[in-house]
């Protein structure tokens, strides 16, 4: 943990960039999620080192950043979270997207975790909103996006394709101006 350089720190948890470095710990975590992620996750499972080296050339431009939550104490990753499809010029807007993992689900650790990373997209990164799609059947994630004070502005049939068909979302957002009220 000793090189570890966090961007925001809370309580109990942190949030760094994912890097190569990481494949060991978030290959045995994908492979123990399987199950939680398949149905709400685009793409597959981070098991395999190839699958894992693609993914992570989505990091290389500024259209992506890739992020995890990790505990303080242990320094164990509890999560990852992604801000994706930056817009600049006068959007300054992006997509987060987010899973917990299975053995540290439901502990509040997501909630402050994308706490930190909404603090950094605002503040570091000069976003002005983001945005968040939700299937209509994951109550885990739309009762997190809540707490976290996003707010749903509308449903958009068939918008993203997932575990084998193309999967109706809830789109929820939350701009700078919802965070200062
Ligand atoms: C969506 C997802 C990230 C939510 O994860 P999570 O573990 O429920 O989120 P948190 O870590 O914030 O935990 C919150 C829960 O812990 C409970 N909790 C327990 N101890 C807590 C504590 N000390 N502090 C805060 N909350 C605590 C909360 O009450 C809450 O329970 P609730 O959801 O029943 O109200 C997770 O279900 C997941 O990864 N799903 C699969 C992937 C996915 O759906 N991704 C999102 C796609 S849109």
């Amino acid at each position: 943990m000793a090189d570890v350089i966090y961007l925001a720190e809370g309580p109990r948890v942190a949030l760094r960039y994912i890097s190569m470095r990481d494949f060991e710990e978030l290959s045995g975590l994908h492979q123990e999620s399987a199950q939680l992620l398949a149905r709400w996750m685009p793409g597959g499972p981070l098991v395999a080192y190839e699958d894992f080296e693609r993914y992570m050339t989505r990091f290389d431009g500024p259209v992506h950043e890739g992020f995890l939550i990790c505990r303080r104490d242990t320094g164990a990753i509890v999560g990852r979270a992604n801000v994706n499809n930056i817009i600049r010029g006068t959007h300054q807007s992006a997509m987060i997207g987010y899973s917990a993992y299975a053995s540290t689900l439901g502990r509040g650790y997501m909630t402050e975790g994308l706490g930190l990373l909404v603090g950094h997209a605002f503040g570091e990164m000069g976003l002005h909103r983001l945005e968040a799609n939700i299937q209509p059947d994951n109550a885990a994630s739309l009762r997190l996006i809540k707490r976290v004070g996003f707010q749903r502005e509308g449903y958009s049939p068939n918008f993203q394709f997932i575990d084998g068909a193309w999967r109706d979302h809830e789109r929820w957002a939350l701009t700078v101006e919802m965070t200062t009220a």
